[in-house]
């Protein structure tokens, strides 16, 4: 494979969209426990413009993506649980390419129902299933509060929590209000027109992926003993010993909680909903740029690889 040169964008430096370049590189190739993949298609998420813009580092240059769909063309040694011309969804780190090595661990077969598109865009998943489950310890029957049910991780979050047998609580605006209620939530209050603080009892769990004003009046909500867990920023702890909860930064990204969501998307329990797709890979600015500045839809943004 050394001679085989492929296309990738790379981040010589950290900065604005511009700094991602469309550039031909030496194909890599698989080590022990990974495998190769042809990349159909790669999740564009938060993350990649927070890293691009130096919010986290990575050694530069970098290739951007932290998730993506592909066939599997080449096995390193000691790989047993996959086969060359296999569907794969999973991580990948650096996946705005047209080939990369990933773990196989970190790779599921793609389940027939799902297109390339929706199975690059399941990371939201996991990230959902980690928050919600190891650390909000979330259970059947418990009330649970979902900011931005119609994001790329609540989309998720909504619908984990239903089929968990939670009572589901979200915010959406404009058309996602219908489409977070099909997700599985019994109450969507509008956050643009409503003050979502007001508007509903006390939960167990909330889970927070916006932060900011939304992170300060979302204490409240949490019934005492109870969890918030926020995805964007650390929670105050004086605020959440004045409300007798406990709050948390982050979900947890294990691979149980993948594994976990992959039987999920495998029987068709939740699915993955797709707010754009960008093609081909020498879109990735735009793609970029849409997930940070926002634009109408719902879900998750995809970079397909070719036309
Ligand atoms: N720490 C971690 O492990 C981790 C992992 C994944 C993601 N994150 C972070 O979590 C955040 C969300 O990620 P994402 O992929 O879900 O983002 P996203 O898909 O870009 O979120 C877009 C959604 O946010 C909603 N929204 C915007 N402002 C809102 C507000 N004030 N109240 C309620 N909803 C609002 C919009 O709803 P409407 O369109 O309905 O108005 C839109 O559907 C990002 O900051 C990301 O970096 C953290």
């Amino acid at each position: 494979m050394k001679d085989i040169h492929i296309q990738a964008i790379r981040v010589h430096a950290y900065g604005g969209s511009d700094q991602l370049k469309l550039e031909e590189i030496p194909a890599p190739v698989p080590g022990p426990g990974e495998v190769l993949i042809d990349i159909v298609a790669s999740g564009v998420n938060p993350v990649d413009w927070k890293i691009r813009e130096g919010m986290m580092q990575r050694p530069l240059p970098y290739i951007p993506g932290v998730e993506a769909s592909g066939v599997v063309v080449a096995l390193g040694e000691g790989v047993t649980d996959k086969k060359v011309g296999q569907a794969v969804y999973g991580a990948v780190d650096g996946s705005y390419t047209a080939c990369a090595v990933a773990p196989s661990a970190q790779l599921f077969p793609k389940p027939f129902h799902l297109s390339f598109e929706e199975a690059a865009a399941c990371g939201g998943a996991k990230t959902a299933w980690g928050a919600l489950f190891d650390v909000g310890k979330l259970t059947k029957g418990q009330r649970v509060f979902i900011h931005a049910g119609a994001g790329g991780v609540g989309h998720f979050a909504v619908q984990l929590a239903f089929h968990a047998g939670a009572y589901v609580i979200a915010t959406a605006s404009g058309e996602n209000l219908e489409f977070v209620k099909s997700l599985g939530a019994s109450e969507v209050i509008d956050y643009k027109t409503t003050p979502f603080e007001t508007e509903t009892d006390q939960v167990d769990v909330l889970l927070d992926t916006v932060g900011g004003d939304t992170l300060d009046r979302s204490y409240q909500l949490v019934k005492p003993g109870g969890i918030l867990v926020c995805l964007v920023q650390p929670p105050s702890p004086e605020k959440a010993t004045a409300a007798g909860i406990r709050a948390e930064w982050g979900g947890t990204k294990t691979l149980h909680a993948m594994q976990e969501v992959a039987k999920l998307l495998d029987k068709d329990l939740i699915r993955p909903s797709i707010r754009k797709v960008f093609a081909p890979l020498s879109k990735a600015a735009a793609a970029q740029d849409y997930s940070q500045l926002g634009g109408p839809g719902r879900g998750k943004v995809v970079l397909k690889i070719e036309e």
